[in-house]
C-alpha cells in the first residue's frame, strides 16, 4: 500500500483527556462526534477524535492482543471508527512506549508491530504514543522509531503523534522517526501560569517543528473554566481573555490544535474562539513558518510574534503576559520593514474582524492583561 504524506499542516481535533480522563465511553465518544459535526467544528478543520488513555482492560488476552473495555465501549473499538467514519471524522486512539501507559494499561513495549497492526485493523487513524514506563536501558530515541517504523508499516495511513515531553532532546530527532507531531512539554494545566510556562518554554524551539511533524505544546484547555479530569489539570481555570490569549498562542506558534473541554456544553464564546476562521488560517498556513519573537514592551512580558505566510503577509500577535494593561510597541524595522523601504502594513484585526488601514513605522496598541491582538498585515508599496 502506498502511504500518503499526512500533516501538511498542524492536525486538528478533540481528545479525551483533558476533561474526561478515565471516564470515557461509547456514548461520550458518539455524543461528541455528533457535535464535532453539528456544531460545525468539523467544517471549521478538527477532524480528529481521540480517545486518550484509559480505553483498554488492566491486561492483554492470551493471545496478546490489546482489548476495548467492554463496559465502557461495548461494541469494540472497530464499530466505534465505522462509526465516526460514517460521520466524516477520523478516529484516533492512544498508547505508550513503555510496558503501561501513564495510567497503568498495557501499552506496546515489546508489542509495537502487533499493535500497530491491530490498531489498523480496528481503522485507527491517528495514535497518541506516550512516554510512561519506559525500561531505563533503552533510548527514547530507539523506542519511537521502531513504532515509527510499525505504523509506517501496519497496512494504514496513521497519523503518528509522539508525546515525549520534550525531554532528551526530542526536537533533535524526533522527525526522522515518522512523527507527525511531538509533545514538547509536561502536561498542560486549565489555568493561566501553565499557558504562560509553556509558551514561553518553547520560544527557542519554534524553528524545529515544520511541515509534517509539528511542535505539540499539548492539548487545549479553552472552555474549560472549573473542570478538568484530574485535579492537576483542573488548576482553577481561566478567563475568557486567557483562553482567547491561549488559543492564539498555540495556533500562531503552529502547534496541533486539540480541543480539550466538554464541546457538547460549550458557550458561545468558547465556540467563537476555537472556530474563528481567521486564527485557524494562520496556524494552517501551508509553508507552516516558525513565528518570530520581538521585544515589543517596557516589559519582558510584552512581546510580538511575527510569522511569514504563504501569500506574503504577516500574522502579527501582540501579546501582554503582565497582570496589568501595557502598551505592546512594534518597531516596523524589527520585522525588515525600514521607513526607506517604501512600504505601509495593512492591518486587518483578526479578532475584531475588521480593517485598520494602512499603518507607518510603528505599531502600539493597548492590551489587557494576559491579553492579545492579532492581526494579518498586508505589505503596501507607499505611492
Ligand atoms: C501523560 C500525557 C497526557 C495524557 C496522560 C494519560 O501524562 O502527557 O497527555 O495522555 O499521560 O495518562
Amino acid at each position: 500500500m502506498n502511504r500518503t504524506a499526512m500533516c501538511a499542516t498542524p492536525p486538528m481535533g478533540w481528545n479525551s483527556w483533558n476533561t474526561f480522563t478515565d471516564k470515557i465511553n461509547e456514548e461520550l465518544i458518539l455524543t461528541t462526534a455528533d457535535t464535532m459535526v453539528e456544531s460545525g467544528l468539523l467544517q471549521a478543520g478538527y477532524n480528529y477524535l481521540v480517545i486518550d488513555d484509559c480505553w483498554s482492560l488492566k491486561e492483554r488476552d492470551a493471545q496478546g492482543n490489546l482489548v476495548a473495555d467492554p463496559e465502557k465501549f461495548p461494541h469494540g473499538m472497530a464499530y466505534l471508527a465505522d462509526a465516526l467514519h460514517k460521520k466524516g471524522l477520523k478516529f484516533g486512539m492512544y498508547s505508550c512506549c513503555g510496558t503501561r501507559t501513564c495510567a497503568g494499561y498495557p501499552a506496546s513495549f515489546e508489542h509495537e508491530f502487533e499493535d500497530a497492526r491491530q490498531f489498523a485493523q480496528w481503522g485507527v487513524d491517528y495514535l497518541k504514543y506516550d512516554n510512561c514506563y519506559k525500561p531505563r536501558t533503552i533510548s527514547n530515541e530507539l523506542l519511537f522509531h521502531r513504532m515509527g517504523l510499525a505504523l509506517a508499516n501496519c497496512g494504514r495511513d496513521i497519523v503518528f503523534s509522539a508525546c515525549q515531553w520534550g525531554t532528551e532532546n526530542v526536537h533533535n530527532w524526533i522527525r526522522s522517526s515518522g512523527a507527525h507531531l511531538f509533545r514538547s512539554t509536561g502536561d498542560v494545566q486549565n489555568c493561566w501560569n501553565s499557558i504562560r510556562d509553556i509558551a514561553l518554554s518553547q520560544m527557542d524551539k519554534l524553528g524545529y517543528g515544520g511541515s509534517y511533524c509539528h511542535n505539540d505544546l499539548d492539548m487545549l484547555v479553552v472552555g474549560m473554566y472549573d473542570a478538568g479530569g484530574n485535579e492537576y489539570i483542573s488548576a482553577g481555570g481561566c478567563n475568557d481573555t486567557e483562553y482567547q490569549t491561549h488559543f492564539a498562542l498555540w495556533a500562531m506558534m503552529n502547534s496541533p490544535l486539540m480541543i480539550g473541554c466538554d464541546i457538547r456544553t460549550m458557550n458561545d464564546t468558547t465556540k467563537a474562539i476555537l472556530m474563528n476562521p481567521e486564527i485557524i488560517a494562520i496556524n494552517q498556513d501551508i509553508e507552516c513558518r516558525a513565528p518570530y519573537r520581538i521585544e515589543a514592551g517596557p516589559h519582558p512580558d510584552n512581546f510580538v510574534l511575527a510569522k511569514h505566510l504563504s501569500d506574503g503577509s504577516l500574522a502579527l500577535g501582540f501579546f501582554n503576559f503582565c497582570d496589568t494593561e501595557a502598551v505592546v510597541s512594534l518597531e516596523f524595522w524589527d520585522l525588515g520593514l525600514p521607513h526607506q523601504a517604501g512600504y505601509g502594513l495593512a492591518f486587518h484585526d483578526c479578532l475584531e474582524h475588521c480593517d485598520l488601514g494602512v499603518v507607518r513605522e510603528h505599531f502600539s496598541p493597548q492590551i489587557a492583561p494576559h491579553g492579545c491582538k492579532i492581526y494579518r498585515c498586508r505589505l503596501v508599496k507607499e505611492e
